[in-house]
């Protein structure tokens, strides 16, 4: 037997704790699908209908192409009227007219680039008047082209990215959540913002009021249109139809997601990883997809040829 000397128990208390603590996110997330999966058969009436715990309307941005126009069928699929809102006028009046004749629902149009800012905002708040919005799905998002290095991303590039995946998200937000306050009932879904959203959950739960947080692995959408790699929907890799229908059963069940199944694996097991491994990997990866890019477009670049020291 080892001696034990005295500060050997605090020692451990402090060891189990940290574990505790490291484990409680996984292990809250697990408990959290383990009720949606099982709620429903031992509390039939906890499975209502998405119309009837939020309303009959939800607004998607970004919803003419990839996962929000996924998601928006999906929410269609179950009785919901849908608000789209894109650039593209001609877009719209296609898909509304696609949602309109798959399903009994009422669809409205809106155009608005979102990398406009506040005055985006000001042409929804407009365009949607008195409509109540049950749902709010943030959906539309800016990428880089492709994986660049800070300083090759045009500026307007990087204003454009900043104004539609924070800015016009915070203001969306702030324009639809009071009324979903007064109406006792409503959700929103953001993609990108992961800390704001979970502070407007904590403050907006007590109202009745569901904020989801959702973030993709790699979905098969144009936007990685920059490597032929993301593009064969693999296991990993899922298209957009099958992403949003994943995506939708989990609202009103899980705070966060990645919304598809295999990519909650690759989170779980990314998060065991630390941080300065993650990031080296990140970056190797970001590396080859750069390079499919180049490759893909037959870019010669000289700085690939040498070995870069990637930070
Ligand atoms: N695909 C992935 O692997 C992946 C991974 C993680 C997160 N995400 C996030 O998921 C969300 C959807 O991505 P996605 O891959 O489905 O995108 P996508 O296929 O490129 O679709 C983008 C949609 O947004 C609209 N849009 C683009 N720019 C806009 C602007 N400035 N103002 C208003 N609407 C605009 C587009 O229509 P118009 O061009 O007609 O305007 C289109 O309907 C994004 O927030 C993205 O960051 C995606
Ligand atoms: C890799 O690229 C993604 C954008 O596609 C970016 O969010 C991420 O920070 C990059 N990772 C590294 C380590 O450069």
């Amino acid at each position: 037997m080892w001696d034990c000397p005295q500060y050997a128990a605090p020692m451990v208390l402090i060891g189990i704790l940290t574990l505790f603590f490291f484990l409680f996110d996984a292990l809250w997330s697990l408990l959290q699908v383990c009720r949606a999966v099982l709620a429903p058969l031992f509390i039939p009436n906890e499975e209502t209908s998405l119309t009837k715990k939020y309303g009959p309307w939800a607004l998607i941005t970004g919803s003419t192409d990839g996962i929000g126009r996924a998601y928006a069928f999906e929410l269609a699929k179950r009785g919901l009227s849908i608000v789209l809102v894109s650039r593209n006028e001609e877009k719209l009046k296609k898909t509304a007219r696609e949602i309109e004749m798959k399903f009994s629902v009422k669809t409205k149009t809106i155009a608005a680039d979102f990398s406009q800012g506040s005055e985006a905002i000001e042409i929804v708040k407009k365009e949607v008047g008195k409509l109540p919005i049950d749902i709010l799905v943030n959906n539309v998002g800016k990428n880089y082209e492709y994986p660049m290095y800070l300083t090759e991303v045009p500026e307007k590039d990087l204003v454009d990215i900043v104004n539609i995946n924070v800015l016009t998200v915070t203001l969306m937000c702030r324009c639809f959540i009071d009324d979903m306050k007064k109406r006792g009932r409503g959700a929103i879904v953001n993609s990108y913002i992961k800390s704001f959203t979970a502070a407007l959950r904590f403050e907006y739960r007590r109202y009745g009021v569901t904020v989801q947080h959702l973030a993709p692995m790699f979905v098969d959408t144009k936007m990685n249109a920059f490597s032929k790699r993301l593009q064969r929907s693999k296991f990993y890799i899922p298209n957009a139809e099958e992403y949003a229908r994943y995506a939708v059963a989990t609202l009103g069940k899980l705070d966060e997601s990645t919304g598809y199944w295999t990519h909650g694996i690759q989170c779980f097991f990314i998060s065991m990883v630390p941080v300065w491994i993650r990031t080296y990997i990140g970056a190797h990866m970001n590396l080859t997809l750069r390079k499919d890019y180049f490759r893909e477009n037959h870019i010669p670049n000289d700085r690939l040829n040498r070995k870069e020291k990637v930070c």
